[in-house]
Formats: structure tokens, sequence, C-alpha cells
């Protein structure tokens, strides 16, 4: 989604402005027509030489140089941008910004743009905590600006605290939620589950399966990116909350199950990415079941089936990894869970599924559709799912 936007890089002096020039390559290689604006301070750290050599674009950087095209680049830069991002911002350039100050070329292009402004805070944490810049951080928001805020580690001063920058991947995340914002499910509430339950047998033992979450994750990143307003229900996973999106984390079924129903009311749709437990056992022991020299047996017992439990009027997207009959199997599931679309996966391919980020899935709808598509990235799959939501809510609609 970021193919072909416009974005401006303000990046002001703080020691966290080599961590730019990462930002700066991953925004280009996504394929962004990326502007470097630095401020005096931020050449001090990191030269413009860096950041041309990573955009293969000019870097603005002084109001009334020779380089600067009669000084109305600040304007131009201000009037194409799709989004201007400032990381790092620093204390007086947010500061500047609060008091709509416009005394280098940064300031003047925030000043000028009408696209949206994120700001990503670096800076010692008692300049962070100052109530000067709480209260300008404050005064921004209120205008609209997006906060990524810092996080908290070590810090250059030697101090240990807030004012870390944000990780690249944070502020990405905070530039493509603001470009989704008028997207074609802005104004839809979509809940997306994701990750395999754990249902405990013990309290150290669990059962459970071999999802990553990768796909429901994905899923909910792209509908981020299409200005939905996104509810994440996860089983346990190491991936990080994606940006923008209302996270909730769950282990069992029965949890999931209660996230879900509460998180139903008003949305639009529900896609149920995880995998859910069929099982869990029928009393989870109170303490850890000890090693004996013989057989044994766990009751189990079965776990609610979510989709086909919860009631209501929003799309049904249920998925079907299977390991025979893929398509009759899922066809089968997607008539006894009355589902609008089942996005049937094949699990013993060894490319896709299960740990990988790509997937290849057979989609089939309720009117006796069905759409093979090719290997793709899990966002890829994801974004064709929500092309289908999106063609079914539009067809409610008329
Ligand atoms: N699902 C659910 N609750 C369960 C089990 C599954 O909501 N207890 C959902 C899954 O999230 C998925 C769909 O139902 O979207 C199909 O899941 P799957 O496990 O493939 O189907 P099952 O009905 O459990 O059939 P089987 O395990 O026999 O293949």
């Amino acid at each position: 989604m970021l193919k072909g936007k416009r974005i401006v890089l303000g990046v002001s002096g703080s020691i966290a402005a080599y961590k730019a020039a990462d930002l700066a390559s991953k925004l280009t290689q996504a394929g962004a027509l990326v502007d470097v604006v630095m401020t005096e301070a931020a050449t001090r750290f990191v030269t413009p030489l860096t950041f041309t050599s990573l955009t293969h674009r000019p870097v603005a950087r002084d109001l009334f140089g020779a380089d600067s095209e009669l000084s109305v680049e600040h304007v131009a830069l201000a009037q194409q941008a799709d989004v201007v991002v400032v990381a790092p911002a620093t204390a007086n350039t947010l500061a500047k910004f609060a008091q709509g100050l416009a005394d280098d070329m940064l300031t003047c292009t925030v000043l000028a743009t009408a696209a949206p402004v994120i700001v990503a805070p670096a800076m010692d944490g008692h300049m962070f905590d100052n109530p000067a810049t709480v209260h300008n951080l404050a005064l921004l928001k209120e205008r609209g600006f997006t906060v990524v805020d810092p996080g908290v580690g070590y810090l250059a001063s030697g101090l240990t605290g807030v004012g870390r920058l944000a990780d690249a991947s944070e502020i990405i995340g905070a530039v493509k939620l603001v470009l989704g914002r008028d997207g074609d499910l802005a104004g839809r509430r979509i809940v997306v589950t994701a990750g395999g339950t754990q249902e405990p047998i013990d309290p150290v033992r669990v059962i459970t399966n071999r999802s990553s979450g990768k796909m429901g994750f994905a899923i909910a990143e792209a509908a981020r990116d299409r200005g939905a307003d996104v509810t994440l229900i996860t089983a346990p996973t190491p991936l990080d909350d994606p940006v923008g999106v209302q996270m909730v984390r769950v282990a069992t079924a029965r949890e999931m199950r209660d996230a879900v129903e509460a998180a139903l009311p008003g949305a639009s749709a529900l896609v149920m990415a995880a995998a859910v437990a069929d099982y869990e056992a029928a009393s989870p022991g109170a303490s850890k079941i000890k090693k004996k020299n013989r057989r044994l047996s766990i009751d189990l017992l079965p776990t609610p089936d979510i989709l086909a439990e919860v009631k209501g009027d929003f799309i049904r997207v249920g998925f079907a990894a299977e390991s025979d009959n893929l398509v009759p199997n899922a066809r089968a599931k997607l008539d006894r869970k009355s589902l609008d679309l089942i996005v049937a996966n094949d699990i013993t391919a060894d490319d896709a599924g299960f740990s990988s980020d790509n997937n290849r899935v057979v989609m089939l709808d309720r009117a006796g559709g069905e759409e093979a598509l090719p290997l793709m990235s899990k966002y890829e799959v994801g974004n064709r799912i929500l092309d289908r939501v999106a063609a079914l809510l539009a067809s409610r609609a008329g």
C-alpha cells in the first residue's frame, strides 16, 4: 500500500537520527517516494548523503541554499505529500510545531502541509516528561497529529527510561494506518481471530496446534490498512501487536468465544482465522501430573464451536485447514457453519501454511463459487478475503 505514496520524512537533531536511515530505506523498499527534510542539527548526526543514497532523491534542508528552488521547495513538498513523518522528533522541533514556528525547511513544510502528520518523539526521559513537552504533544494530538510514542529502554544520555525512538515497524504501521483512513472499509468494524488456542491439561501442559497466528495478524493489518476499525483476538503467539489494532490476547477456546461475543456487537464481519482446539481436558489437573510407568489417558470434551455458535447480522468468514479432500471438506464446513465465505488451505503443502509468510488458498462462497489463488503473501491473501468481504457488504447495503 506504500507503493507510489509521497512520504516526507522529517529528521530532527537527535542521536536517534541514524535510525531514520533505516526507516527511509524500508519506506523506499516498500515503493514509497521518500523526500527527506533535515534540520540543521540533524545534519550533525547523519549526513544528507546517507539519505540521498538510500532514497535516491535529494534531501531538503536549507531554505535559502543554492539547492533549494527559490525557497518554494517546502511548499512543493508540503503540497505533494500524502503523509509527513517526523522521526525522530526532538523536544525542540515538537515545541516549534506546537507554536506554529517556521524557521527552517522542516517547520515550514509541516506548517504548510494539509497532509496528515505523524511525529515519533525521541529524547531524554526528563525532557519527554517535562510539562512543556507533555503540553506540546497534547496540543499536537488535539490538532490531529498522530504521535507514535517512544519506547522505554537505554537512552544515549546513559539513563534508562522512556524516550527511545519507536521501532521502524511501529512507525511504518502508523503510516499505513493514516494512509488507509479513507479506505473501502472505513467506518466498518471487523473482528479477526488468530493463533492456536491452548487448552490446559495441568498447570504445565497444554493441548495446542501448529498455528503461528501469522494469517490472522496479516488479515488484521490488511483490514486496518483499508480503514477498518479492527479487533484482533489472538491465542498465544510471539507476534508483536500491530499498530492501530485493538488487541485481545486469550489462551483457551472458551476465552476466545467470550472475547468474540464481546467484540461482535456493531461489527460488520467476523474472520475466524484462529485454529481453535476442538477438544479440552475434561478436568484439567490443579497440580502437575507426575510421570508414572504406565499408560495415561486424558479425558477430552469438545470445545464450543465459536463460528457455529455466534449469532448476528455480520459477514462470517471461516478457514478450513485440511490434509485431504480440501474443497469438499471446506464446502461441508461452509454449509454446516452457515458461512458467507470459507478459505481453504492444504496444510500438507510445504511452501505455504503454518509458520510461512505465504499461503495458497481456495476461497469458496455461499453461491457455489470457487476461486483458487496462487501462492502469495498472507497479507495479500488477507486483502483478497477483504475484497470479498467489502463486496458482500456493498451488496447488502444495496
Ligand atoms: N472453529 C471455531 N471453533 C472451534 C473450531 C473451529 O470457531 N471450536 C472455526 C475455525 O476458526 C475455522 C473454522 O471453524 O474458521 C473451521 O475450523 P476447523 O477446525 O477446520 O473445522 P472443524 O469444524 O473443527 O472441523 P475438523 O477439525 O474436523 O476439520
